[in-house]
């Protein structure tokens, strides 16, 4: 196991970059929902990601970051080439796939690069897949050509309306909702608030609804703690557990306080890194 970059691509540049890794081994057993916690050096962070896509044959995955703190920051300075020293996974339970329908696929910001490794899992499994898509801008859209090959469907919304609905995800959610009463599943992936968004909208339509928790990680096998949260009144591990759980069992208010518990440390952090 090689762990090297062999292809960089800044999708948003400074903001977002997609890596494909050597990594034969996790590429072998990797399945959509699964995820990889990279450490960069040492005494790195670990950092969870969220697996974009495989190819076993050729022995690669595919993940996709947001330049967001100290440790993606440090993952934005490799090149092609370069090693990561840790890649370890495949890690959480793989998404429940089975032949069931149409199933709607929501991702918002990076959560596309996430949702389009499941969206693909759905349609090899012969499900009729829509994806929605949204970000803040045309420009900020990320995976629309890859959806595209393989969803019959694609609606996409803009914030500024410079691509598909001025609008949320959620509004072409509902209407997508109201034409089609028979959808089996709907699966969102992308920042808490549009998820627990995406969960409220289908609530009333009484449709399956599938989210996948970025929760902070640290082992990611379930023996520290840090990823847990609470579904349906228990305490769960996004880690091993999850990540992906029922939408409308999790305790989205909990996830938001989780999340920012440590962002003192992290803006300090990011702001030594950057001195
Ligand atoms: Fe440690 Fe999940 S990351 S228990």
């Amino acid at each position: 196991m090689s762990n090297k970059i062999l292809t960089k691509k800044a999708l948003i540049p400074g903001q977002t970059s997609m890596l494909v890794l050597d990594c034969p081994q996790i590429a072998k057993k990797a399945k959509p929902g699964n995820f990889v916690i990279l450490r960069i050096h040492e005494k790195g962070e670990r950092i969870p990601l969220t697996i974009a896509d495989t190819d076993k044959e050729a022995g690669t995955i595919t993940i996709v970051y947001l330049v967001v703190g100290k440790s993606s920051a440090l993952l934005e300075t490799l090149n092609e080439g370069d090693t990561i020293l840790d890649v370890c996974g495949p890690l959480g339970k793989p998404t429940h796939i089975e032949k069931s329908g149409t199933v709607i696929c929501v991702g918002g910001g990076t959560g596309i690069a996430a949702m389009h490794h499941i969206a693909k899992g759905h349609h090899l499994a012969g499900n009729h897949v829509v994806a929605i898509v949204g970000a803040r801008s045309k420009n900020m859209l990320l995976f629309c050509t890859e959806l595209g090959f393989f969803c019959p469907e694609l609606l996409i919304a803009t914030d500024d309306g410079s691509s598909g609905h001025k609008g949320f995800v959620t509004d072409l959610l509902r209407e997508r909702l109201e034409q089609d009463k028979d959808v089996a599943e709907v699966v969102a992936i992308g920042p808490v608030p549009m998820m627990e968004a995406v969960a409220k909208v289908t609530e009333p339509f009484g449709v399956k609804t599938t989210v996948s928790l970025n929760s902070i990680m640290v082992d990611g096998v379930g023996m520290c703690g840090a990823c847990r949260c609470s579904v349906g009144g228990e305490t769960k591990f996004a880690c091993v557990d999850g990540p992906e759980f029922d939408g409308h069992e999790v305790d989205f208010n909990e996830l938001k306080m989780r999340l920012t518990q440590y962002k003192e440390q992290e803006d300090l952090s990011m702001q030594m890194f950057r001195s």
